[in-house]
């Protein structure tokens, strides 16, 4: 079963509206960068490539308005600050618009170019598991987090075809539980087996030995490889650590921001707290009380054994070994 997450129709952009996951199958459309921005912004759409893609289409169609391009691009920038895939497929688009290139083209070849990354990051994650088949896995880096097979799910995808089963953990993932809402959704309607456990439910698992490798998504890798990823990553981090056990980061190099020098420079996105007092419908902190909600935290890199990327597993020293990457 693939989702399709965003597609193209004519004046339409078109989005599996994920805030209703996974209770209703619903979809936003918008035609104007305004609605593009409220769709990254209100998470309708979310996860660091999909939100790369669908910025690049709503620069596509703020060029079919006539309108100028380096407002729209300052404008949409603006939605969400962490994933650098927003920043990187706008650029783009500016690119080609000033070499006066086909923008529509140029949206559709960002958005090929989304799914053939997926594809060979999971093959490396394939081979970089060997014979683990344990893996939990935080918040959503999966085919909805793209346009298909997801960043840190696709060896789970891939190896299925292969006839490699993984048993997959997805942690719930606190405060808007793309774990068990999203993660879940899609590994459960394409026939992958997971369970659900709450975010501090990992190191109980860990010490029991049911974990052997760990893989998350990113927003954005720093040149020395500490990476942004949905809050909590640092924490599961710190326990694999703990435990010894591998932890992997699935980097397509459009997540790699080799103009940051560390983690510190990244800016995190700080959210409604509304998202953390009422979550279920009701309050769950009294009214009045102070509630913090940063959207990531960022997972130095002596915690991570490997960031796999489309051209490559990238092992540490990662200052050297990402900079080398790039000269590929
Ligand atoms: O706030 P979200 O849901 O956009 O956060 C998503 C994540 O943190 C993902 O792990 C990351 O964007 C990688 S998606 C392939």
């Amino acid at each position: 079963m693939d989702f399709n997450t965003v597609q193209l129709k004519d004046r339409n952009l078109i989005m599996l509206d994920q805030r209703f996951l996974p209770n209703k199958v619903d979809y936003y459309t918008a035609s104007t960068k305004e609605q593009v921005f409220y769709a990254i912004k209100e998470m309708v759409v979310r996860g660091a490539p999909l939100i790369g893609v669908v910025a690049a289409y709503g620069m596509y169609l703020s060029y079919l308005m006539g309108e100028d391009l380096e407002k729209t691009a300052d404008y949409l920038n603006s939605s969400r600050p962490t994933a650098v895939n927003l920043s990187w497929a706008i650029k783009k688009m500016l690119k080609a618009h000033d070499e006066k290139r086909n923008l529509l083209l140029e949206a559709k070849a960002i958005h090929q170019e989304d799914i053939d990354t997926n594809r060979k990051i999971g093959e490396y994650l394939i081979d970089i598991l060997g014979e683990k088949r344990n893996i939990l896995t935080h918040c959503n880096a999966g085919a909805l987090a793209t346009t298909k097979y997801g960043t840190a799910t696709a060896p789970f995808y891939l190896g299925r075809e292969k006839g490699i089963h993984y048993k997959v953990y997805a942690d719930e993932t606190r405060p808007r539980l793309q774990g068990a809402s999203l993660t879940a959704f899609e590994l459960f309607h394409n026939s992958i087996d997971v369970t659900v456990i709450t975010d501090n439910m990992a190191a109980h698992f860990m010490s029991k030995g049911k974990i052997e490798a760990v893989i998350t998504g990113c927003d954005r890798v720093a040149a020395n490889g500490d990476t942004a990823n949905k809050i909590g990553t640092l924490n599961v981090s710190v326990i694999a650590k703990y435990y010894h056990i591998p932890m992997y980061i699935a980097a397509p190099t459009s997540t790699i921001d080799m103009s940051l020098s560390n983690g510190d420079l990244i800016p995190i996105e700080e959210r409604d707290p509304i998202e953390v007092t009422s979550r279920f419908g009701i309050n769950t902190v009294p009214i009045g009380v102070k509630v913090l909600n940063p959207a990531f935290d960022v997972t130095p890199h002596e915690n991570i054994t490997a960031i796999v990327t489309e051209k490559g597993i990238i092992y540490p020293p990662f200052k050297e070994n990402l900079e080398k990457i790039f000269l590929l």
